[in-house]
């Protein structure tokens, strides 16, 4: 265990699991998208960690002498802190854990909006190499509904400022988040908006309703209906079919998902596609996660 005292709950990237987790905030900005009840308690009310108190977690962590390789930056979209904050805590990185070579950070489209590419090459500079982004769908629509606060053109403005400074930039869709009616064009446009972006990352998520599905589905006046299993499959076989990516690595494995799929696209696209064909027309001959071993 590190020795920092956390607010709790603290999420991160399944794939930081080995990572240092700097809690350089707490909460999220946002905290609005009305799928997510993640930063809604009432200790995780949004604050930025003053940077004194930034430094002696770090000054703490290189003393206890644990090994450390990676930092991912909490909690919820660290990337909005100004230029000059985020560049004084990667210099303080540097300067404590000379030994870490990657720092990630969740980070929102907006987060990028007063920031220069110039600014976010000097960020990787120092050391961040990777943000995960909510982009959750391509679809205007869709982002209206659940209230994400962006757009197909703002998530795409961020994700190629990303490109230009060379972060990489690891993307989360979710599936089924525009109910049946929606759920063509929800999966068009993401994939749309990948095909222009080209991550490095991209995965896909179920979405679940924490905060109860009757408070989720108000906005759509009454069209929003939890996808069934195969309108699942079916939603992903719209949005495979339609991405044209040159080299992204696709995971669809995360818990909520029935179906496992992992592979780099465009070389797996075919093999992909089968398999969610496959469970789409005879889910029988193949193997599913069972709703009980799902989860968030
Ligand atoms: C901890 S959030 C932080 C991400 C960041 N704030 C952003 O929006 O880009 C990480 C991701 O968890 C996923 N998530 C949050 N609530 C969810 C839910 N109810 N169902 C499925 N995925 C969810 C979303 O994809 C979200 O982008
Ligand atoms: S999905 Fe991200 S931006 Fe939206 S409320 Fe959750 S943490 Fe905040």
């Amino acid at each position: 265990m590190y020795p920092i005292d956390y607010i709790e709950p603290v999420f991160r990237p399944p794939s930081e699991w080995k990572s240092l987790i700097l809690q350089v905030t707490n909460g999220c900005s946002w905290n609005q998208c009305s799928f997510c009840d993640m930063y809604t308690s009432a200790d995780k009310k949004f604050k930025p960690k003053k940077l004194e108190v930034i430094e002696q977690e770090i000054i703490a962590v290189a003393r206890s002498n644990q090994p450390v390789s990676r930092v991912f930056l909490a909690d919820g979209d660290a990337m909005m802190l100004p230029f000059d904050r985020l560049s004084s805590i990667l210099t303080l990185i540097r300067k404590y854990l000379p030994q870490v070579s990657r720092v990630s950070s969740y980070c929102l489209p907006r987060n990028l909006k007063n920031k220069t590419v110039q600014q976010l090459a000097e960020l990787k500079a120092l050391g961040l190499t990777l943000v995960y982004v909510g982009c959750e769908s391509g679809d205007n629509e869709v982002l209206r509904l659940i209230n994400k606060g962006e757009t197909f053109d703002s998530s795409l403005e961020a994700l190629l400022k990303l490109k230009h400074a060379k972060i990489k930039s690891s993307v989360m869709i979710l599936n089924g988040l525009g109910g049946p009616q929606l759920s063509k064009q929800h999966a068009l446009n993401s994939a749309k908006l990948m095909n222009l972006a080209q991550p490095e990352y991209l995965s896909t998520l179920v979405v679940s309703f924490p905060m109860g599905l009757e408070r989720f589905a108000k906005p759509f006046n009454g069209t929003f209906k939890e996808l069934s299993q195969a309108q699942l499959f079916q939603e992903m076989e719209y949005l495979l079919s339609a991405l044209t990516l040159d080299k992204t690595i696709f995971r669809s494995d995360h818990a909520s998902n029935y179906l496992v799929l992992k592979g780099v696209l465009g070389k797996d696209k075919t093999q992909l596609l089968t398999q969610v064909r496959l469970a789409l027309r005879q889910p029988n001959a193949i193997n599913l996660r069972q709703e009980w071993q799902r989860g968030l």
